[in-house]
């Protein structure tokens, strides 16, 4: 895939990456956030009636064989699973549709995102790294804060720890843009909910966990039986704004469901297979388009130009 030639982009692609690594630091081979990741594969079957939002080949087939890499936040290789800035824990899907050809989805632990653009995103982690974090009031990070409330809101937001990566729901954020055989489009974000139910741990039960209490329980878990999710996507209403991660719809919309997501096993060699995998935000398959969300094409860039240099590293 081609990387984007809009210099505009590519220059903010580089500033976000830099900004990243400036306050976790660089680590040549790793990802400059969600470095920290485990990866599974299992097969993802479709649910009856879900040809009804989209034509999307892996939702007209019988099953796909899929891979999925769970992921703390931040871009700490070591960073604790229960350390609290390990939220909001990440959930990335690749649907291998054929040899090569594959479409994924990108989602967090957290419905919504800080900001609506990647600029007011490099703002925002510039404010964070400049600042002092006893006296974020008096800071630039209170100051950023202040004049932003999705972001004040975004950071509010509770994010508690699971006890498993099987066990927390996952966001896509961004909308798509589905359509089915009929031509008939609707605009949808993902939701990725845990067969198991949610559940999450209190402050107290976090801190008394060990530092690789998720990545543990996970191997242990995939050799009970398969860790399986239910893929919703949430469809838009009228009036609905569909180019804003910033931005909720009201719960009360429909939910429709695409399928089950099964995992099965480990994958084997896996920080090999981590160190390739580039996933992208971006759909690319026939059914699913990207909305107007501008972080859509900035991430794509972003995720592409770190995972070559990932691939590259020594
Ligand atoms: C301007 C906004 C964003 C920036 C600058 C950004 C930056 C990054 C970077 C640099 C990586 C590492 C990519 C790689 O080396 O392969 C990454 C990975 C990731 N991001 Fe973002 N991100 C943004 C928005 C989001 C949003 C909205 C979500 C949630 C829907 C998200 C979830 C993730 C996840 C789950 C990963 C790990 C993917 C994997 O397992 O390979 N990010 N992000």
């Amino acid at each position: 895939m081609p990387l984007p030639t809009d210099e505009k982009l590519l220059a903010l692609s580089e500033d976000l990456i830099a900004q990243l690594q400036a306050i976790f630091g660089a680590y040549p081979g790793l990802r400059p956030a969600h470095a920290k990741g485990t990866m599974l594969t299992g097969t993802f079957t479709p649910a009856a009636g879900a040809a009804s939002v989209t034509r999307a080949p892996h939702v007209t087939r019988e099953s796909t064989p899929v891979t999925v890499r769970f992921s703390n936040s931040t871009g700490l290789p070591l960073v604790p699973d229960n350390d609290p800035n390990a939220n909001p824990r990440g959930m990335a899907v690749r649907f291998n549709l054929a040899e090569r050809s594959h479409t994924d989805i990108v989602s967090h632990s957290t419905d919504g995102f800080p900001t609506h653009t990647g600029e007011e995103f490099l703002a925002f982690l510039k404010a964070l790294a400049s600042s002092d974090l006893s006296n974020i009031p008096a800071s630039p990070l209170g100051a950023f804060l202040g004049s932003h409330p999705a972001a004040l809101a975004f950071v509010q937001t509770p994010k508690p720890a699971p006890s498993s990566f099987g066990r927390e729901s996952y966001f896509g954020v961004t909308a798509m843009e589905f359509t089915n055989a009929e031509g008939v489009t609707r605009f949808g974000r993902y939701r990725i909910i845990p067969e198991a139910g949610n559940d999450h741990l209190d402050d107290a039960a976090t801190a008394a966990k060990g530092v690789e209490y998720l990545f543990e329980e996970i191997v242990e878990r995939v050799k009970t039986g398969p860790v399986a999710f239910k893929l919703m996507v949430q469809l838009a209403g009228e009036g609905d704004v569909v180019d804003d991660a910033t931005i909720h719809w009201p719960e009360s919309r429909e939910v429709a469901e695409l399928g089950r997501i099964e995992l099965t096993a480990m994958v084997p060699d896996e920080a090999e297979a981590q160190r390739h995998i580039i996933f992208d935000p971006i759909p690319r398959v026939d059914g699913i388009e990207p909305s107007d969300d501008p972080l859509l094409e900035l991430r794509a860039a972003i995720y592409l130009i770190s995972g070559r240099r990932r691939r590259e590293a020594k």
